[in-house]
């Protein structure tokens, strides 16, 4: 760098090349940014020689001003672009250091996803087995992939019984394979007979599938509770009280229950449990969540049916058993006020926080 400390002259083109050279080669110098500013700093800066030469310009004789002041605006100019080039350049080294360093660890933990929230279906799955637990009950569980046989035949439906149809069944491929998405949680009572025989109290929540369209009150894949209960002098009352018992700790005590006969293929004799509407009482005959009958229906139930006992290895004449399947929508529905099935179906986080538990 040529060495210049002498005061220069505004009026010398040597003395003033010398100097903006000198400025020029300290600024492409520059190893940082805050080097480049110190530097400008000693080069233009006040004390400087190029401001020294520039403060010279007032006192030349007037003729000579014009002359100086060209001079000293070239010098100027081209320090300056200096500085800013070296500016330019320092900025960008200094942006692909920080890129190259900054390694992003796609494996690193964060906290940045929306919260989400375990679904109300899950939780009410396991309040409904704590409910089941606590009076000395069993919980058990069946796959979803189950045996034609076990969903239909041990449970005393017909060969030509209607359920089997194409129009409610999932029935798996390849034809004759013998193998159905489960359309109830009953099979999961045969399986508990035919493996740990009587007495036994067991409680079965799980996922079952029928081939209805989702709409507000139906979902091809939903959900129920079974029990099965099964020892000697059970009776219809022990039934009915296991259900109230359930229906107090599903809608806190004095939800209003009824029996109401029915059919099921494996429990003889059959009933529908209803719950007094929860909408309306009872007292609106336009009620759109009762249809105006004051009663919605929960789940069937029955006494179990002793061809089922026999099927599962259990003597009928010793034994008796009862039995239920709750549909657990049905039971948020009614302890939630969800009106719409596709709530429940899918996924909105934001449903499930207002009922569930974040996560
Ligand atoms: N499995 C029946 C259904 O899905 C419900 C049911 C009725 C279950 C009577 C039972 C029962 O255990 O005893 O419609």
């Amino acid at each position: 760098m040529p060495f210049v400390s002498e005061p220069v002259s505004p009026l010398d083109p040597a003395a003033l090349q010398a100097v903006s050279d000198a400025a020029v080669a300290a600024a492409a110098a520059a190893v940082s940014l805050a080097d480049l500013a110190a530097r400008r700093r000693q080069w233009t800066g006040d004390q400087s020689l190029i401001a020294q030469a520039n403060r010279a310009i007032k006192d030349l004789p007037g003729p000579d001003r014009a002359q100086a002041g060209k001079n000293m605006g070239a010098v100027k100019r081209r320090v300056n672009e200096a500085f800013e080039t070296r500016r330019g350049e320092l900025e960008e080294a200094a942006a692909s250091d920080k890129l190259s360093q900054e390694k992003v660890d796609v494996t690193w933990p964060t906290d940045r996803r929306p919260p989400g929230a375990r679904h109300p279906l899950e939780l009410l799955q396991e309040k409904i087995a704590d409910v089941f637990t606590a009076m000395g009950w069993t919980i058990a569980e069946g796959p979803e992939l189950e045996a034609e046989w076990l969903n239909f035949d041990a449970l005393n439906f017909g060969p030509d019984h209607p359920a089997r149809q194409m129009q409610d069944t999932f029935f798996v491929d390849p034809p004759g394979s013998g193998l159905v998405l489960r359309t109830h949680t009953s099979p999961v009572q045969a399986r508990v007979l035919l493996s740990q025989g009587a007495p036994c109290y067991v409680a079965v929540p799980g996922k079952v599938f029928r081939t209805d369209e989702l709409d507000a009150t139906h979902t091809p894949v939903f959900h129920q509770v079974e029990g099965l209960a099964v020892d000697k002098r059970l009776t219809m009352a022990d039934l009915r009280g296991t259900l109230d018992h359930l229906a107090d700790a599903m809608f806190g005590g004095g939800a209003t229950t009824r029996l109401r006969p029915s059919f099921f293929p494996f429990t003889e004799p059959s009933a529908e449990m209803d719950l007094a509407c929860f909408a309306c009482g009872g007292r609106d005959p336009e009620c759109r969540t009762c249809g105006g009958s004051g009663w919605i229906e929960w789940g069937g139930c029955g006494m179990v049916d002793p061809n089922v006992l026999v099927a599962c290895g259990v003597d009928p004449t010793e034994y008796q058993g009862f039995a239920f399947g709750m549909g657990i929508e049905r039971t948020l529905m009614f302890r939630a006020g969800v009106q719409d099935m596709h709530d429940m179906v899918e996924g909105d986080a934001r449903f499930s926080r207002n009922y569930g538990v974040g996560i």
